[in-house]
């Protein structure tokens, strides 16, 4: 009787706790995604009771499919993590091929070999994908690993309906790797990915139920590593057995600072975009201090954030690679006494000289991103790449997947440019096993230790802009997470001089004061942000509307 009456009392106090709980801890839920498939997919783990981390895992599985341009399993990237009021960061960033080497882009002369590192089976890096989600999945994931996989499987197998802004993304690669006489098999694998049709990967679903039954040895060992080893022997590619079986994701502390009372969670090295990041929004806050606000994209607003960008790119180019190999002075370059000096100089009434810029210290189109918060409030920030737009333009015969060619991300010659106009000298020189710099910058703004902002993008350099100013746009100017997607934008990055992109939008009037300023201005859309903003027990998700991203919010 007693015995009863103390199992009837656990159990009340039980389903108490639990309601409360419910109700104390569960939120809405949400998701912000490139894609539609990946956001149904992911909003259905999420739905299922899975938590940001499952969500996430085959929103990136999903997306190696879906979205060839940038999704994949043969590239990497970068995620932060905040679960259970813990920060994390995952780097399943790809590292340079065991056989490569300092110089292996120049010719006899020294001379870049154009397109080398760009193009074609040896601009890739080993794949860091599979091993960051398997990682990921063992830290943290609370449904099974099959589970997350068999969506992308199904969808590989059965098909899915091409978008027109993929068939337009295909077309314009077949076409800029014909008209340059580049010679990779991308066209063979994607040109019947027209508009409307159904298109089906059957090597990439076998490849993906490798992964999916043995985890990543499905991908590192046995018949994928074999596909992948002998396919890069025969094109040309340095990526060998060693390489896979060695390669491992990393868990690092994420990078993290105070802004205006928010803790910012963001990519540390070998990342540049989270100091970047946070460089550009403490100096901005330095630079406005006692001064009027500013409105949002007026002239002095660019003016100013674009001569921030001048300090952060000379910066970038001096002090920032892989820090397993070169020592980044991360502390220093965000102490507030540096950033203080470094803005200085800066007027409101004219440009500073570009080559005057130097690194401060005194001593010496395509990626994607996607951003998730489960009903516990835990959130996910995850960028992942295979650099350029269908990577390589390289795919693995026989496993179906698309290699990166995230090479190019080193300095190949000590400041001549790469792709994104970013140039550097020995902190990203290749080395056999380094990690090639990036300017991924998956963020995540708490306060009081609460998710407050989810945000991220892919776009090379301008990444950087794309997140500081999503960042800005709904801290300094209140926007909707609609808005601040989809507002206007600008980048500016030392290099070329004094040039500004901007989106259409920036009004004729600060665009003839910019002009009068000195700058160049040219229009062009770059990145793809992704963004969640919560507000009280609200959350407000937005996918930018240019491309094929969705987002969805779960009550
Ligand atoms: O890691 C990086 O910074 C580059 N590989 C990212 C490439 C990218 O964002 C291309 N997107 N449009």
């Amino acid at each position: 009787m007693i015995k009863k009456f103390l199992l009837s009392f656990v159990l009340l106090a039980y389903t108490l706790t639990s309601t409360a709980s419910n109700l104390n801890n569960e939120q809405q839920a949400a998701v912000a995604m490139p894609d539609s498939y990946s956001a149904d997919v992911s909003a259905k783990i999420l739905a299922q009771g899975g938590n940001a981390i499952d969500a996430a895992i085959a929103a990136q599985f999903v997306l190696a499919v879906t979205l060839p341009e940038a999704g994949n399993v043969g590239g990497g990237g970068f995620m932060v993590i905040y679960k259970d009021n813990k920060a994390d960061f995952l780097d399943y960033r790809e590292v340079a091929p065991l056989k490569a080497h300092r110089d292996m882009y120049l010719d006899k002369n020294g001379d870049v070999i154009p397109n080398l590192s760009l193009y074609g089976a040896l601009s890739a890096g080993v794949p860091g994908t599979v091993d960051g989600m398997w990682q990921a999945h063992q830290k943290y994931g609370s449904l099974p690993w099959k589970s997350l996989v068999t969506p992308a499987i199904e969808i590989a197998k059965n098909g899915f309906i091409v978008h027109k802004n993929l068939e337009e993304n295909i077309t314009r690669r077949i076409n800029s790797f014909e008209k340059e006489g580049i010679k990779v098999n991308f066209a063979k694998h994607f040109a019947s990915a027209t508009e409307g049709t159904n298109f089906k990967q059957a090597n990439l679903a076998n490849t993906l139920q490798r992964i999916a039954d043995h985890g990543r040895a499905g991908f590192y060992r046995g018949e994928t590593a074999k596909i992948f080893t002998d396919f890069m022997a025969k094109h040309g590619g340095i990526i060998g057995y060693d390489d896979l079986n060695n390669y491992r994701a990393t868990w690092r502390k994420p990078l993290e600072n105070t802004w205006r009372g928010y803790r910012v969670l963001t990519a540390p090295p070998p990342s540049s975009g989270g100091i970047a990041i946070l460089q550009w929004l403490k100096m901005y806050d330095l630079l406005s201090n006692n001064k009027p606000a500013l409105a949002h994209n007026s002239a002095t607003y660019i003016h100013r954030l674009s001569e921030i960008g001048k300090r952060v790119f000379a910066d970038r180019a001096e002090y920032l690679g892989d820090p397993d190999f070169f020592d980044v002075p991360v502390k220093q370059l965000l102490e507030n006494s540096y950033l203080k000096e470094r803005v200085a100089d800066i007027s409101d009434d004219s440009i500073s000289n570009t080559g005057a810029i130097k690194p401060g210290l005194k001593e010496s189109p395509d990626t994607t991103h996607f951003s998730i918060i489960d009903k516990w409030g835990n959130a996910v920030s995850n960028t992942t790449t295979i650099n350029y737009t269908f990577g390589s333009g390289v795919i693995v015969e026989g496993a179906g997947f698309i290699l990166n060619d995230e090479m190019d991300d080193f300095s190949v010659k000590a400041g001549v440019a790469n792709v994104y106009g970013a140039v550097g000298g020995d902190a990203n020189a290749i080395q056999a096993n380094k990690r090639m710099l990036s300017s991924m910058s998956p963020t995540i703004l708490l306060k009081d230790d609460k998710v407050k902002l989810v945000t991220g993008s892919p776009g090379g350099t301008t990444i950087i802009s794309s997140v500081y100013q999503s960042i800005l746009n709904v801290i300094e100017f209140d926007m909707s997470a609609e808005q601040a997607v989809n507002a206007p934008r600008f980048h500016h990055q030392l290099l070329p001089k004094d040039a500004i992109e901007h989106y259409p939008g920036i009004t004729k009037a600060n665009i003839a004061a910019l002009k009068k300023l000195g700058y160049t201005l040219s229009r062009r859309k770059f990145g793809s942000v992704q963004l969640i903003i919560v507000d009280g027990d609200n959350l407000d998700a937005a996918a930018e509307s240019d491309r094929r991203g969705k987002s969805i919010v779960l009550k």
